[in-house]
């Protein structure tokens, strides 16, 4: 008898009704242990030295006469493998879960870290072109993205029937409010709040009527320049543009000018760089025309200037050598990752 245990002593009874019991007890609690302290406890009261049940079979056993041994020692033995394997799978359950002390918390796991975002190609590109021109003293302005026709096209040359609007494919709004199509009316919004002479450099995003193709979206980003004084010449703004050129794709970049069209500036030209690797397009530029000056009440006999405006997506593509500018609108962490600095 084993009073200490307060278990059904095996000498008691028939040890082999005993394993029985247990072992139908055991499957019992088993299905009732929720965590590391149960288990320790369920597997103390059936094979713990001191109040084990099973423990108290195998030492009652001496007790036994001889012929029986053998039976009550092989159900024993089957008993105790039994409730071993039950006892490591219910451990094994208890860790995958989390739930066992040890594993509940493993402070020497890495911690999970935030991921570091990067700026966008187009935020880049316009950063390093609205440095080349401030640097020169152009004051960096903005304007409405709803515009009125006015200031999109009226003021800048191109009255209600002129041919040049069906360049541009506008998004109308209704009236006369549009989704401006060129960063251009930002020239007449800061000439009729300002006397001359100044200088300016006006980053802002546009809209046209495009179907997205790899040189091609809907949306885009425009970098448009101004620049008002006495005396300015072609040369000036040659010079201008060439410094901008050279300061963007290296020393060694060649530019040339052809001619071109826009209605808003007379002559106008679309200036070509070369950085080693060919002839590219980058920008459309000329002299105001006198109707633009005439427009916001600028003498064009004492003023003259010159304008340029380039596509933002299309400077970031030269310059990062991307051939599809539709991958600057997907946010493909995989391509946006690659320009962090
Ligand atoms: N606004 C023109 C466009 O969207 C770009 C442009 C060309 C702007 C010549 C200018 C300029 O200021 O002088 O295509």
């Amino acid at each position: 008898m084993d009073d200490e245990t307060g278990q059904t002593p095996a000498g008691g009874g028939d040890p082999l009704a005993e394993i029985e019991a247990l072992r139908t007890d055991f499957e019992g609690e088993a299905e009732g242990v929720r965590d590391a302290a149960g288990l320790d406890d369920l597997r103390a009261r059936y094979l713990g030295r001191k109040r084990g049940r099973l423990t108290a079979v195998f030492n009652g056993m001496r007790d036994l006469p001889p012929e029986s041994r053998g039976a009550v020692g092989r159900a024993a033995n089957e008993a105790r493998q039994a409730i071993s394997s039950r006892l490591a799978e219910i451990e094994a359950g208890l860790r995958d879960s989390g739930a066992t002390e040890a594993d509940a918390l493993d402070v020497t796991l890495p911690g999970r870290s935030d991921e570091v975002g990067s700026l966008h190609p187009i935020t880049l590109a316009l950063e390093e072109i609205l440095d080349v021109f401030t640097r020169m003293g152009y004051k960096v302005v903005g304007g409405p993205e709803v515009e009125h026709d006015f200031y999109n096209f009226g003021a800048l040359n191109m009255p209600r029937d002129h041919p040049a609007r069906d360049i541009q494919d506008t998004l109308y709004l209704g009236g006369d409010w549009l989704l401006r199509t060129h960063t251009s009316p930002v020239q007449i919004r800061t000439m009729q709040q300002q006397e001359p002479p100044l200088a300016i450099i006006v980053p802002g995003r546009v809209y046209r009527r495009d179907t997205p193709d790899a040189t091609h979206t809907p949306s885009f980003v425009q970098c448009e320049g101004l620049l008002v004084d006495r005396d300015i010449t072609m040369a000036d703004l040659r010079g201008t543009l060439d410094h901008f050129a050279k300061a963007l794709f290296g020393p060694q970049t060649e530019t040339r000018l052809r001619p071109g069209y826009f209605p808003f500036t007379e002559p106008s030209a679309e200036m070509d760089a070369d950085a080693g690797n060919g002839w590219i397009e980058m920008l459309g530029c000329g002299m105001v025309h006198p109707a633009v000056f005439e427009a916001v009440g600028y003498d064009p006999q004492e003023w003259q200037g010159f304008a340029f405006g380039m596509g933002v997506d299309r400077i970031a593509a030269l310059r990062y050598g991307i051939d599809d500018i539709r991958m600057f609108y997907e946010n493909d962490a995989r391509f946006l990752r690659q320009f962090a600095v």
